[in-house]
């Protein structure tokens, strides 16, 4: 079962990025499809296509797709859009990224996301290759996992938690959540534990962002997306924390200030969400929407 998620800054991607009719859509990151279906309920997309590395997200999108209303005229790919990017010759009006994990990853008893929930440390959104979290953990030098904890998690006391971490593995292997959870508190003085965020919230953001390469791929693919929109096309960002929206604020006025005749940055500063959204989803709290377009 896909598990639920809500759409951030729906109505803001709406305003700036269905701003004709007859669009051709790409939505990099699909997720539980929010976004997509949306858009597509609008009446303005003449043709939508879907991108998910996470094969649940992908099957789920593909069940939904097809039974809907919708099925000649969207699509839906399992493939990292780093990868798309790279062959594509495909051109679009509006481009949509969502960037990072879905509240289904959250939400999932087997993926290792959230250290509110024993798992086996897996944390990739493509299940299908790569490192698993737990292996990360097992085999990098203390010195860069601390250098992984402080970059990725903008976490203090990175050198004392992978100092622990590689005390711990000594005796065994760390494989689930609440072993890392456990080593991350205890790192932690007294008087601090309990305090918010939990001690295990950026370590887990950390390894997250590392296993999944999230930071490179972003930033690796603006140029890329910004090629694949046609003259009058759009492309929104949503970030959801500072290091993806430091990528997608310096990519954006990086391409600006190479050609100012070519793009224009349509959000002087990043679009938030009302305290009206965040009452209802506290996870829009932190999402950061930025929209350049190609004149
Ligand atoms: C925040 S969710 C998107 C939610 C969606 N906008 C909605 O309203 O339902 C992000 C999704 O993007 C996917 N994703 C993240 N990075 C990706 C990448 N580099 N390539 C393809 N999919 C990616 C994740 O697997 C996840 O399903």
């Amino acid at each position: 079962m896909y598990k639920e998620h809500i759409s951030v800054l729906l109505n803001e991607c709406e305003e700036y990025l269905l701003h004709k009719p007859d669009l051709d859509y790409l939505d990099i990151t699909f997720g539980g499809g929010g976004h997509y279906f949306s858009f597509l309920e609008s009446g303005k997309i003449k043709s939508a296509l879907g991108l998910d590395q996470d094969i649940e997200a992908y099957n789920n999108g593909k069940k939904k797709i097809e039974a809907s209303k919708f099925s000649d005229i969207a699509n839906i790919k399992h493939i990292n859009f780093g990868s798309f990017v790279k062959d594509n010759t495909l051109k679009f009006d509006s481009i949509l990224g969502d960037i990072g994990v879905s509240s289904h990853h959250f939400d999932s008893d087997e993926r290792g996301f959230s250290f509110k929930r024993e798992a086996d440390l897996d944390m990739r959104m493509n299940t299908t290759e790569g490192e698993k979290a737990s292996d990360v953990l097992n085999s990098l030098k203390e010195n860069e996992l601390a250098d992984m904890f402080y970059h990725y998690g903008e976490e203090r006391l990175s050198r004392k938690i992978a100092a622990r971490i590689v005390e711990k593995r000594r005796e065994n292997k760390i494989i689930k959540t609440s072993e890392l959870e456990e080593i991350c508190f205890l790192a932690y003085p007294k008087h601090m534990r309990h305090k918010k965020p939990h001690p295990a919230t950026r370590v887990f953001q950390a390894l997250r962002i590392y296993v999944n390469d999230e930071l490179n791929i972003l930033e690796q693919s603006i140029p890329g997306l910004l090629d694949a929109l046609k003259p009058g096309g759009r492309l929104g960002l949503i970030s959801f924390h500072s290091l993806e929206d430091r990528i997608v604020k310096h990519s954006f006025r990086k391409a600006y200030q190479n050609d100012q005749d070519k793009y224009a940055i349509l959000t002087k500063r990043p679009l938030i969400a009302t305290d009206e959204e965040v009452s209802k989803n506290p996870r829009s709290r932190s999402a950061k929407l930025r929209v350049i377009e190609k004149k």
